[in-house]
């Protein structure tokens, strides 16, 4: 048997996985003509273009792009009416800009569990966390699976409550054939450096809501009155608008993004062929009403009693040796951050966050992006590990 490579031996694989991100003369050729128009701010046409072939994509009347996923978050909170005394329902298993972008409109955020299987929110849990406070609910779409929103969105209904997509993982991912972000009242999608459509860094706002994107436009817009003068502001607002440099990146990153979005499927599903012939390494569920699945990030959950209690820690240590990026994603909940502990806000039980925080191994999107046979060096890399386990001891 050969020797792990964390103990000296060869790798499995060379370590060169596809780089992210990837662009072409598409991208060269539109930041020129930015250039060239001399309009470097938020005002060049290639940002309502983008935004009008955004909106299309996503199967909505409005797009409109800000300068981040979080700035947008706080944009939809605020186009919702959200703030100081009121609740927002968010999970623990996020990224901290999630729970941040309530935080800072003043309202609190509930930090409610996610399921195990799919460490999106558990909308049984959602439903026993409503409050008379409670206003509205982020799901989030992790790592590209659109949460459960046959029972979200019925039950925001029944209680009132806005639904807040973050979208920040779902470019491309589908709910019955619609896309995530065009579900609920608002969508949010993030274009940070390392998304599955970015222009390093960058934000997008979806809607069906005339009114509610007249208040995002004026939020992005120093709260400015759209249709009114320049210096008429009607509200309160912020300049969150996107440059023209990174709308044209965006544009043309368009191009092959179906392409990839395809490809980290096919691939994501070779993963999980491979995985089902390994005991303790528990793939998170592909829930078959999501035909599109974004893949942002490719999920197992280690279950260390089936690997002769060997830590997670020492088995990603030698995953990585074999040459396969990877890590140990959140390791903690966001309700034990400071700026999120109670009374900044309120928790509930989340025995599966605590669980998905000790279990998660992450690959990112862009592993996703090679070529089959680089996929099955990964399940190589797990099964030469599994049969040399006592060499990790
Ligand atoms: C789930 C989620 N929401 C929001 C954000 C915030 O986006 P941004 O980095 O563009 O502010 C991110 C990531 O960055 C994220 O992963």
């Amino acid at each position: 048997m050969s020797r792990l490579a964390i103990n000296g031996g060869a790798a499995v694989h060379d370590g060169s996985w596809p780089r992210w991100p990837q662009w072409k003369e598409g991208e060269l050729a539109g930041l020129t003509a930015v250039l060239e128009r001399g309009e470097w701010g938020g005002f060049d046409p290639v940002v309502h273009e983008f935004e009008s072939v955004f909106a299309e994509r996503l199967q909505v009347k409005h797009c409109l792009t800000a300068v981040n996923g979080t700035l947008s978050l706080v944009a939809a909170l605020h186009a919702l009416g959200i703030g100081p005394g009121d609740e927002v329902i968010v999970p623990p298993y996020t990224f901290i800009a999630t729970a941040n972008a309530v935080t800072l409109i003043g309202a609190t955020p509930v930090f409610v569990d996610i399921e195990l299987e799919t460490f999106n929110l558990d909308v049984a849990a959602v439903a026993a966390a409503i409050s008379p406070r409670t206003k509205a609910v982020i799901p989030v779409h992790f790592a590209g699976l659109p949460v459960d929103m046959d029972a979200l969105l019925p039950l925001a209904e029944a209680h009132g409550l806005a639904v807040l997509e973050d979208a920040a993982h779902a470019h491309g991912s589908t709910w019955h054939g619609r896309p995530a972000g065009g579900l609920g009242h608002i969508g949010s999608f993030s274009f940070q450096a390392s998304k599955n459509l970015t222009a390093g860094e960058g934000g997008a706002l979806t809607t069906n809501d005339d009114a509610l994107k007249d208040r995002l436009w004026g939020y992005i817009n120093q709260g400015r009155t759209p249709g009114g003068a320049w210096y008429e502001h009607g509200d309160v607002g912020s300049n969150l608008r996107l440059t023209g440099w990174q709308a044209t990146i965006l544009l043309s990153q368009m191009d092959a993004f179906d392409v990839q979005l395809a490809r980290r499927m096919d691939n994501a599903r070779r993963l999980h062929t491979i995985l089902a012939e390994v005991d303790g390494l528990e793939p998170l569920r592909w829930d078959e009403r999501a035909e599109n699945h974004a893949f942002h990030l490719f999920i197992m959950r280690y279950l260390p009693e089936r690997f002769g209690d060997l830590p997670r820690d020492r088995f990603v240590a030698a995953l990585k040796a074999e040459g396969v990026p990877c890590s140990t994603g959140y390791p903690m909940p966001l309700y034990m951050q400071p700026p999120l502990q109670a009374p900044h806000a309120r928790v509930l039980d989340c025995p599966a966050t605590e669980q998905a925080c000790a279990q998660a191994i992450w690959l990112t999107q862009n592993m996703l992006l090679a070529e089959p046979a680089q996929i099955d060096r990964i399940g190589e890399a797990i099964f030469k590990i599994r049969d040399g386990i006592d060499e990790l001891r």
